[in-house]
């Protein structure tokens, strides 16, 4: 199956070149609807086409209840503040810049893709893409190279998400000349001024962002919105790895499921454990087993044995082998 972003409808912007979001009605010239009227809430929401980013949040994510409620609430609030710009009420535009904090493989970055995607049907930004950066996308080696390399990432991010991963590195408490400080300080006059349109979401560990904020104020100052994620459950991560298989048209047969939540609790107590990425990153491998055990055997196959993962296909891992 298809990757669950590129599945999603085109937004209203690309069909109908008039953008879903678009400026409030009272800036595109129409004056504002009397006291007296009334809005349809339910229309409004469809016509947003937000459900659709926000269902598929709900679907092809397991768990992160408390993230999903949050994504769920910031369109709430971009929603009415559409309605009530209808009626020339006005708003300062809300600050979305984000923290997500949680270790690797736990969603941030399939999360910030759907919230650009959901950003831009509500009409907060113009494009809705997502651009990725760490420290060395913004930080130059040498005097002089931050500030273009920096406001050259901005410039692509602009209409969208600029999302910095592990964020914490561009700050180096034991260099006070660090070019890295150069790059916060461009950073932080671009998210104070609420005219351009762009989110950014600052993402990496919980205690390393934690000392960041502490030693940047500013920074911290301007992060509206701190999102942890937590690190999966046993059974959230077979519940993930079972969704992950079925869109690969992949099956765990009946006597593999035991197998499998050994090898995730195995897998769990390793160095080096991503979370959703190790899972991923397991069920590849077990694919390579699969294949290689079906041509050793050779003969005629049909379709079970093309879809059945086997218990074999987990028990050759390195995990199962005790030291
Ligand atoms: N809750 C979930 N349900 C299903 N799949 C998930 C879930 N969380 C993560 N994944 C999948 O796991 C993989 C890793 O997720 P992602 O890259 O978003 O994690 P991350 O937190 O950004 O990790 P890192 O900090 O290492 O960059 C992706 O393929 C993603 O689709
Ligand atoms: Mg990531």
């Amino acid at each position: 199956m298809r990757p669950p972003q590129t599945a999603l409808p085109q937004t209203a912007t690309s069909q109908t070149g008039s953008p879903a979001g678009g400026p409030p009605p009272e800036v595109a010239g129409e004056p504002p609807l009397p006291a007296s009227a009334r809005i349809d809430l339910d229309s409004e929401r469809k016509a947003s086409q937000a459900d659709e980013v926000l269902d598929a949040l709900d679907r092809d994510l397991v768990g992160l209840t408390p993230v999903k409620t949050r994504i769920r609430e910031v369109a709430a609030l971009l929603l009415i503040d559409r309605v009530r710009a209808r009626f020339g009420i006005a708003t300062a535009r809300p600050n979305l810049h984000m923290c997500f904090t949680g270790s690797p493989g736990t969603g941030k970055t399939t999360v910030a893709v759907r919230l650009a995607e959901l950003l831009h049907r509500l009409g907060y930004v113009r494009k809705g893409h997502l651009v990725s950066v760490t420290r060395d996308d913004l930080v130059g080696q040498y005097v002089g190279h931050t500030a273009p390399k920096t406001k050259e990432v901005l410039k692509r991010a602009m209409g969208g998400v600029l999302f910095i991963d592990e964020a914490y590195y561009l700050y180096r408490a034991e260099n006070e000349r660090d070019y890295g400080q150069e790059a916060i300080e461009i950073l932080l006059q671009v998210m104070e001024n609420q005219r351009d349109d762009l989110v950014v979401v600052l993402a990496g560990y919980q205690d390393r962002m934690d000392s960041f904020f502490t030693s940047n104020p500013g920074m911290s100052s301007r992060i509206a919105h701190h999102i942890d994620f937590p690190d999966y459950t046993g059974p959230e991560l077979g519940s993930i790895g079972r969704l992950m298989l079925a869109r690969e048209g992949y099956e765990l047969a009946p006597e593999t499921e035991q197998v499998f939540a050994d090898y995730l609790d195995r897998r769990r107590e390793q160095p080096r454990f991503a979370n959703a990425r190790s899972v991923r990153n397991a069920l590849e491998r077990a694919r390579l087993r699969h294949a290689d055990r079906l041509l050793a055997h050779g003969g005629e196959v049909g379709r079970d044995e093309l879809v059945l993962l086997r218990p074999e296909d987990f028990l050759s891992s390195r995990v199962f082998i005790d030291t």
